[in-house]
């Protein structure tokens, strides 16, 4: 019987620091050994000295979350994590919500109903406390957190959702205390509010008005005051979806200050911009609401250097599939809508290895090195995944991505998510993976899903190793 199960010859192995020239042995999912002319398996993929990156980890996505009738989300663990695959990412990390009023655990066993057996890639789940209360902070996330569910987002907008600073206080103060990773979504909701009573006043309810109602001040103010919170607890956190300069400037002062601050970006704040929500009153704007909203070219380029200079920790899709036509999605109840009302998110699940790759690595903006750290080591550190999952490293889950170079248009129909657009379409893209393989088992072969469902296991996660663990020597 063949030693090893899998051997990936002549690979151009890409790690968060290195790129080296090796085959890559596979036995029972793992990486058992980096080396030259491995031989002895029962399998072997010619890379053909191309990349080849750790799997990424989406750290970052919404799959099957629970809304209030009719909208509904179009993916869930089957169709999300099949398109995850055929994009490159072998790791997700959607979100169990809590309503306001239910239990944590509830939230849980729900999220875990409507994962299990459909899932085709590994998974794990970040908490969204959205009901603090005294059992919740002193008895239930204290004991999630001991459980593996070691990391939660709150949230400072959306009614139905957001924390007051106080709240806000008392979760951080628990995170602080078990080691938890708090992610913050920042903006100011009474901004919002007040400046959406004065669109609607006026008429403006198309959907480009979401983007007036939530300008860059919005996000910076609320930005800056999960910096001071996060200061006054002493705890680390991670700002999710930034979108442009002056969030990033906040984030750049509390650095600069020894502060814990780390922050998460995605693709539509490097591909879209404002425009994309419509220059008239069309509503096909409403494909690319999302919340904080896309910017303009000169907030991309400050994110494209966010994302170069290490001020960016983490790169996510915050994919949010809300398909445009039907009566579940941006059409809410069949109809266009108010914006107050449109979905808020957009699909990306499988497109953002590949568009960062193509615009990030292939147009020399960022080294290869760069991406493997945004897109699947610091996810993975973050989320307490790490080294099992986001290295390229003897011991580590072979989740691997061969890339083809190759010069594409990009169009929904080669999509494998549920959602009936992608805000992508059209673009030139200059790479995507050519192969998949989570846990050693090629889910993606350049041409065809070839994954298994079910295949896809819970994981448990351990606490953030971003950064030295307080007393350790
Ligand atoms: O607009 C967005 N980002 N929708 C998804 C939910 C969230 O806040 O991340
Ligand atoms: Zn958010
Ligand atoms: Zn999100």
């Amino acid at each position: 019987m063949p030693a090893l199960d899998l051997v990936i010859r002549n690979a151009r192995a890409v790690t968060a620091s290195d790129i080296f020239d090796c085959d890559i042995a596979v036995k029972n999912g793992r990486i058992v050994q980096l080396g030259q002319s491995l031989s002895g398996a029962e399998r072997e993929i010619d890379a053909a000295g191309r990349h080849v990156t750790p799997g990424g980890v989406d750290a970052h996505c919404h799959l099957d979350q629970p809304e209030p009738p009719p909208v509904r989300m179009a993916d869930d663990f089957d169709t999300g994590t099949r398109s995850a695959a055929c994009g490159g990412t072998t790791t997700v990390i959607p979100f169990a919500l809590q309503h306001k009023g239910q239990t944590l655990r509830d939230a849980v066993a729900d999220y875990h109903q409507r994962a299990e057996g459909k899932a085709h890639i590994d998974y794990t789940f970040h908490l969204i406390v959205s009901d603090p209360t005294p059992t919740v902070l002193s008895e239930e996330l204290p004991a999630l957190i001991r459980e593996g569910y070691t990391s939660f987002k709150i949230y400072m907008t959306y009614d139905s959702l957001r924390l007051d600073d106080g709240q806000i206080l008392d979760v951080l103060s628990v995170a602080r205390e078990h080691g938890a990773m708090a992610m913050i979504h920042a903006e100011n909701a009474d901004c919002i509010e007040w400046l959406t009573r004065r669109l609607e006043a006026a008429g403006r309810t198309a959907p480009r008005y979401h983007a007036h109602a939530r300008p860059m001040l919005v996000e910076r103010e609320a930005t800056h005051r999960a910096i001071a919170l996060s200061e006054l607890v002493d705890v680390p956190i991670l700002i999710v979806h930034v979108s442009g300069k002056e969030a990033v400037e906040q984030i750049r002062w509390a650095r600069a200050h020894g502060l814990n601050v780390f922050a998460e970006t995605c693709p539509q704040y490097l591909f879209l911009s404002a425009e994309d929500l419509g220059i008239d009153d069309s509503y096909q704007g409403a494909k690319c609401v999302c919340s904080p909203p896309p910017r303009d070219k000169s907030n991309q380029r400050v994110i494209w250097q966010g994302l170069a200079d290490g001020l960016f920790t983490v790169f996510s899709s915050d994919h949010a599939p809300y398909c445009f036509d039907g009566d579940e999605g941006k059409k809410a109840g069949g109809e266009e809508q108010h914006f107050r009302h449109i979905p808020n998110g957009i699909p990306g699940i499988e497109t953002r290895m590949a568009l960062l790759w193509s615009e990030g690595v292939m147009a020399g903006r960022i080294t290869p090195q760069k991406f493997v750290e945004l897109t699947s080591t610091n996810p993975a550190k973050a989320y307490g995944l790490h080294p099992r999952k986001g290295s390229l490293a003897v011991g580590a889950d072979a989740d691997l991505v061969i890339w083809d170079e190759r010069e594409f248009v990009l169009r929904n129909s080669q999509l494998h998510h549920n959602v009936d657009y992608t805000p992508y379409e059209g673009m030139h893209l200059t790479a995507w993976p050519g192969m998949t393989l989570a846990r050693g088992e090629v889910v993606w072969d350049g041409k065809d899903f070839t994954g298994r469902t079910g295949a896809g296991r819970f994981l448990q996660c351990g606490l953030p190793s971003l950064l030295p663990r307080v007393g350790a020597r």
